[in-house]
């Protein structure tokens, strides 16, 4: 039976078949799984499954497999393929990565690095020392640099080390930004797009429509790729409170007979203040009547940093870049 939904299943069914096979630990369909790597018409999923599941299973015709794949047209195929190779733990196990890290796509860059992170062994610190260097310097792609600085924080050895205090020391104190910076470039869009609408503790769609759907206390974010930058993108989601959108200032109207009220400020004659305050609506206050006018804070919460990875805030990063 599963041999059977392995070849003429439609996707899902065919994935759940490779599920089922490595579960239940059903080596009998391994031929199929070895055509299905081999299949270029599959789905690229399915046919990554496939392969995990011969490694898994330590199948005789995974070396021909993994062959296959290293050269397939689908980026996910050959990376599956580097990281199966790099932890079987055979020797010589590093060149390969160092091949791919000097011409291999971004994508599969970005795995090796992480693949490299994860070898112990003097050569790979010494790539990874060689690697934060490189960015220390501003020669590495900033596609890169959140794997490098991932990989070289897992490492114990001195030059790795004393690289990244190179690197450190460049920060200048008033960068807010230095701690993400990283996450600049490198993110896969259509991974932050369904953070932004899916992701419950991040929920940005509550607040910010993007196309026809989503909420209206934040700005649309439709074509703000055109109006800004990666890097204020990037502040509107770390540092909320450091520029706020246009229309989107919030003040907090002290009164002088000691009443407070915050809201969105609006436009309003010489001699008058408009909040728009999310408890009362419209309000408007004779100039003479107000003791001060304080800024309040972005109704953007600034805790996006606590609930997202570095990785979700490139891939957001990457998404909202999109955007134009
Ligand atoms: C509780 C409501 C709320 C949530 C949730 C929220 N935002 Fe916002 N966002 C705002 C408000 C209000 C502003 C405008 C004030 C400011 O710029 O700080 C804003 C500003 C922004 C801006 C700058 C827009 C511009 O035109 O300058 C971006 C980009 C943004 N948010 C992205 C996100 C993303 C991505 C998420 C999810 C990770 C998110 N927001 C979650 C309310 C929210």
């Amino acid at each position: 039976m599963l041999a059977a939904a392995l070849r003429t299943g439609a996707t899902p069914v065919r994935l759940a078949a490779v599920k089922a096979a490595s579960q239940l630990d059903i080596a009998d369909v391994n031929p199929v799984l070895s055509e299905l790597v081999g299949d270029a018409k599959s789905d690229t999923k399915v046919r990554v499954d496939a392969l995990n599941r011969l490694a898994s299973s330590k199948d005789a015709q995974l070396d021909a497999a993994l062959e296959l794949a290293a050269k397939d047209k689908a980026e996910p195929l050959r990376i599956a393929a580097t990281s199966i190779r790099a932890k079987s733990g055979k020797g010589g196990a590093v060149a390969p990565l160092l091949a791919i890290i000097s011409s291999g796509t971004v994508g599969e860059k970005q795995n090796a690095i992480a693949t490299l992170g994860g070898l112990a062994g003097a050569e790979a610190d010494g790539k990874i020392a060689a690697l934060v260097t490189e960015l220390a310097d501003g020669k590495l792609a900033p596609e890169l640099q959140l794997e490098v600085l991932e990989a070289a924080d897992k490492r114990a050895a001195a030059k790795v080390k004393a690289a990244l205090d190179q690197f450190k020391a460049l920060r200048k104190a008033d960068d807010t930004l230095w701690n993400y910076r990283m996450t600049l470039a490198g993110g896969s869009a259509a991974s932050g797009k369904k953070i932004f609408l899916e992701r419950v503790e991040a929920s940005c769609a509550r607040c910010h429509k993007v196309g026809p759907d989503g909420g209206e206390v934040g700005p649309v974010l439709d074509g703000i790729a055109a109006r800004q930058t990666r890097e204020y993108l990037l502040a509107s989601l770390v540092t909320p409170n450091a520029t706020i959108a246009p229309g989107f200032e919030s003040l907090i109207v002290v009164l002088k007979d000691g009443r407070n009220f915050a809201g969105v400020a609006k436009a309003g004659g010489a001699d008058e203040v408009v909040i728009n305050s999310p408890e009362d609506g419209v309000m408007k206050f004779k100039k003479a009547d107000i003791a001060k006018i304080q800024k309040g804070q972005s109704a953007m919460p600034d805790t996006m940093i606590n609930v997202l990875s570095k990785r979700d805030i490139r891939d957001l990063v990457e998404f909202l870049a999109s955007l134009k």
